[in-house]
């Protein structure tokens, strides 16, 4: 399967290559908490892909010596280079036209630095996608997303979700026709109209390091008591919430949300060892949401990746009312009174 993606066709080499894409990053409904081998996902999960928070990567090439270079709006910034020089090693046996190429890349995020929120996905799917760029010029071939997205899931497990489409799946599953382990599928089509316009507001809880990293998280769901019944829980949950986005059923929708996101944190506080990434501020939000729907019915629910912050998802119907909710309750909860306001998007694109 990963042969698939083995660079079989000729190449030309040109002495310089220039090229700058932009790629969002996503918030996963059914989430991805587990993996094995080279990155691949112990279950399937589902993101929407976010616009405004995306990260905005330029990278000339130029023939030589192979090695890079990394700036951060022109600074640069060489405790980013680990990273990267582990991207280049783990892609170099399907591109291995890298050996060619010296890279100076320079990236911009357009959410604030320390926000807390991962800009893991957007910047491995922004470099991703300017490889594949340059890829398409030396073969003279078109773009090749799942190649893109194979290659960001490289980088970082949940960036092959932030290439294309408003709505990604990643890992088989069933009931997902042309669903993969090694990259992301474009399952916009499943949307109906009311998740469409759907929005994402950020509210910004902390913006500290994480306690826990995302890939400690993962390892120590080998061996979690819970891993078994979680993994067949996600498989599960896929498929409902694929029904409710396809029939615009709001009420299944929060339902599903809601509970894979309570449940991710359930995983971190039931590992050995165990551990706990949500703040008070967290769960204030949360109850401040629940009250607000039962006493107005607006559908506005709550996700949470690995971190403090909280994703408050909504039709852009009921945009005011959730503002006003924001302005009277919930800016409070947020550090220095920050929230990000984003919405859905669909995926990168070329600058
Ligand atoms: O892509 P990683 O290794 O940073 O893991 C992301 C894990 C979650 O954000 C918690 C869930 C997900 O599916 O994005």
């Amino acid at each position: 399967m990963e042969h698939q993606f083995k660079l079989e066709s000729e190449i030309i080499l040109k002495d310089h290559l220039s090229t700058k894409w932009q790629a969002p990053s996503n918030i996963a409904l059914v989430k991805y908490w587990g993996k094995y081998g080279m990155q691949l996902p112990a279950n399937p999960s589902i993101s929407f892909t976010l616009d405004s928070c995306h990260t905005a990567t330029t990278i000339n090439a130029t023939r030589g010596n192979h090695g890079f270079s990394i700036s951060y709006d022109g600074t640069p910034k060489p405790e980013f280079a680990p990273k990267i020089e582990a991207y280049f090693k783990r892609i170099a046996d399907y591109c291995p036209w890298i050996s060619q190429y010296h890279f100076e890349i320079d990236t911009h995020n357009t959410f604030p630095h320390s926000s807390g929120i991962a800009s893991s996905a957007s910047s491995m799917a922004a470099i991703s996608v300017c490889m594949m760029d340059f890829e398409s010029t030396l073969t003279g071939q078109e773009m090749d997303f799942h190649k893109a997205s194979f290659l960001a899931r490289l980088g970082s497990g949940s960036a092959c979700r932030s290439l294309k489409g408003s709505a990604v799946v990643w890992g088989t599953h069933d009931e997902v026709e042309g669903s993969s382990q090694y990259y992301g599928v474009d399952t916009s089509d499943y949307l109906h109209s009311v998740f469409q316009d759907f929005q994402d507001t950020i509210l910004l809880v902390d913006k500290g390091e994480k306690v826990v990293s995302s890939t400690v998280g993962h390892e120590l769901m080998n061996g979690h008591a819970f891993a078994k019944a979680r993994f067949s829980q996600a498989h599960e949950n896929l498929s409902t919430l694929k029904k409710a986005l396809q029939e615009g059923d709001l009420d299944t929708f929060i339902k599903i949300t809601e509970s894979e996101a309570l449940t991710l944190h359930a995983m971190m506080m039931t590992s050995h060892p165990y551990f706990i990434l949500m703040k008070p501020k967290t769960l204030s939000i949360i109850e401040e949401i629940w009250a607000f729907r039962k006493e107005t019915g607006v559908p506005v629910c709550f996700t949470l990746d690995a971190g403090a912050n909280v994703h408050m998802l909504y039709p852009h119907e009921n945009k005011d009312a959730v503002q006003q909710l924001i302005n009277n309750k919930l800016v409070e909860y947020c550090q220095n009174g920050h929230y990000i306001c984003d919405q859905l998007g669909t995926g990168a694109k070329k600058c």
